[in-house]
């Protein structure tokens, strides 16, 4: 036999008795695989069921108050969720016509649906052929196949989709779809997965090779970085200084404030003086007065946290290191970081007319 027939004569002998499993109806599918993201099938089950008996129809659910779902959403966390649920019903009733699409492609129109709930729905509901691909279907694939590609990674959806769709050729699609899901849960589990009673152990790579403990690949997500920045603004009637940052790494080639960048921000006030009156930029020139302007921003990076924070700072005579910074009155000619044209726009919006 193979793959998909092995699985499928697994899932029939084994399978657990769930109430969204006697329903073809896409309606109750979809609400039950709300539910269940990111909530396990023993917590999703009251509360499926609690949902369904209030809520028997789409309409019934998109008559209700956002409140009222909420309320009911109560202890499965991730309120998004319960938000979408709602505004999901609402575009059932209004782009629909009240009718609960079936077609994956339509379902992904669907606020809160993503390609796993799409496929769920519409391989459940009407057999469309599209595999579902959550955490069991990767597990359960990398294993299978040995593919050790990273599964947190942009492309391996599209991978592993594209060897599901080929493992699920001869077969039902609601059959195979319900099936490989159930069997990462309940056999091919992450840890001790029942290898040596196995209805696919036999063409199982992984098994062959002794490697089953380390598939699924995971990609280490790298560590953000946080990064303190002390922009200084040095204003007075001939202008203000600006440089153009000429390191490689974020916002190469674009102007800001100078800046110093320390490793927290729990400096003084005459801590800040001092790093000031020590740089050859500002020409060790002494600083009469340090005023913070706004409060603390944080921007963020894909690997970076940026804590920033903006000084107008006044010196007892005036400076410009001219090989080092540019003096100007308005930003406004500049390419500027985003952080720092929110910064203007908000606090200081003189400083780009
Ligand atoms: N988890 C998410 N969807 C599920 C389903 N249809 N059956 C069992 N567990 C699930
Ligand atoms: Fe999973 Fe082990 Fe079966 Fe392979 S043999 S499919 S790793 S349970």
């Amino acid at each position: 036999m193979n793959f998909a027939n092995e699985l499928i004569n697994w899932y029939q002998k084994n399978k657990r008795s769930l109430p969204w499993r006697n329903t073809k109806k896409p309606y109750k599918i979809w609400l039950s695989e709300i539910i269940l993201q990111q909530t396990r099938v023993d917590q999703g089950k009251s509360y499926y069921l609690k949902f369904e008996k209030e809520f028997p129809t789409v309409s019934s659910l998109a008559k209700a108050d956002e409140q009222k779902v909420l309320n009911m959403w109560q202890g499965l966390g991730y309120y998004s969720r319960a938000r979408n649920l709602k505004k999901a019903a609402d575009q059932v009733i209004s782009d629909f016509n009240g009718v609960f699409p079936t077609d994956y492609k339509e379902l992904l129109k669907l606020k809160g649906v993503g390609k796993y709930t799409a496929a769920a729905v519409a391989s459940f509901s009407k057999n469309e052929r599209v595999p579902v691909v959550d955490g069991n279907v990767y597990r359960v694939i990398s294993r299978y196949l040995n593919i050790d590609e990273p599964i947190n990674t942009p492309k391996s959806y599209k991978i592993f989709s594209e060897a599901a769709l080929e493992l699920m050729e001869n077969c039902r699609p609601d059959e195979f779809n319900q099936a490989i899901m159930e069997f990462g849960a309940l056999h091919c589990t992450p840890t001790n997965p029942k290898c040596n009673e196995c209805p696919l152990s036999y063409n199982c790579t992984a098994l062959a090779l002794n490697i089953v403990k380390d598939l699924p690949v995971k990609k280490k997500k790298s560590k953000v970085k946080e990064r303190f920045f002390n922009f200084i603004i040095t204003n007075n009637a001939s202008g203000f200084a600006i440089e153009k940052r000429n390191q490689k790494g974020i916002w190469q080639n674009l102007y800001q404030f100078p800046m110093i960048e320390t490793s927290n921000h729990k400096h003084e006030f005459s801590e800040l003086k001092k790093l000031i009156e020590t740089d050859d930029r500002f020409e060790n020139h002494k600083v009469r007065q340090v005023t913070q302007i706004g409060s603390d921003r944080k921007h963020l990076l894909s690997h970076q946290r940026i804590w920033a924070r903006f000084y107008e700072v006044e010196f007892d005579e005036e400076t410009n290191n001219q090989k080092k910074l540019v003096r100007t009155k308005s930003l406004e000619h500049y390419p500027i970081p985003r952080l720092i044209e929110r910064f203007v726009e908000e606090e200081a919006p003189h400083y780009l007319k």
